[in-house]
């Protein structure tokens, strides 16, 4: 039995190509931080971005703090259901911080409009994000990525963190995801 040889996937960006991006985003958010005197945050979104937060971190060569918070918005579904929970919250107060959102994909861009709504309360100094993928989605959230790795077209992917069903996140590669009907 082997994950790369599944007939249900079929790969759209490669190992090399995603560890090449990991490298320009961290260069990108080192120089756009790197005269700041207060600490940057990295807030990964569980559990979908953990293996991107992971290397992405190493990736910038600043002082950082990672935490990570739990939101639920799909299910097992493959399609946005619109409601976004917390489902496990941050432990540290992120006031007079540079925030930093490391998402996986932005696809109805549902979940982050609701993160960044709701950590904006907590009076961070700053609040951006970061995601590996964006997705071509018709309607989506009015809401600037700042750090985006790649544009992807409108099709379900899996791999580096992203699942289906809690399946294909040790994939290394972004692969479209192909079930049969
Ligand atoms: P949004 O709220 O529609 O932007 O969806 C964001 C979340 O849905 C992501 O953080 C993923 O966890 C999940 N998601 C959206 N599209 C995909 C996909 O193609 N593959 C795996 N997960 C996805
Ligand atoms: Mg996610």
């Amino acid at each position: 039995m082997s994950l790369i040889h599944d007939a249900k996937i079929k790969e759209l960006i490669s190992k090399e190509a995603i560890a090449q991006k990991v490298i320009e985003l961290g260069q990108q958010i080192k120089s756009h931080y790197h005269q700041s005197d207060e600490p940057l945050v990295l807030i990964g979104v569980l559990k979908g971005s953990i293996i991107f937060l992971a290397d992405l971190a190493r990736a910038i060569d600043l002082p950082l703090e990672i935490e990570m918070m739990g939101v639920s918005s799909y299910g097992e579904a493959t399609q946005s259901s619109g409601v976004v929970r917390i489902t496990q919250d941050l432990v540290r107060p992120i006031k007079d911080k540079h925030v930093l959102i490391v998402e996986d994909i932005f696809d109805t861009g549902l979940t982050l409009k609701y993160l960044i709504d709701n950590l904006k309360a907590r009076e961070p100094k700053s609040i951006k994000s970061c995601t590996l993928l964006k997705k071509q989605t018709p309607k989506q959230a009015d809401i600037t990525m700042d750090f985006v790795g790649f544009t992807i077209p409108n099709e379900y992917v899996v791999g580096y963190g992203l699942d289906a069903a809690e399946r294909y996140r040790n994939l290394p590669m972004i692969a479209i995801y192909n079930p049969p009907k």
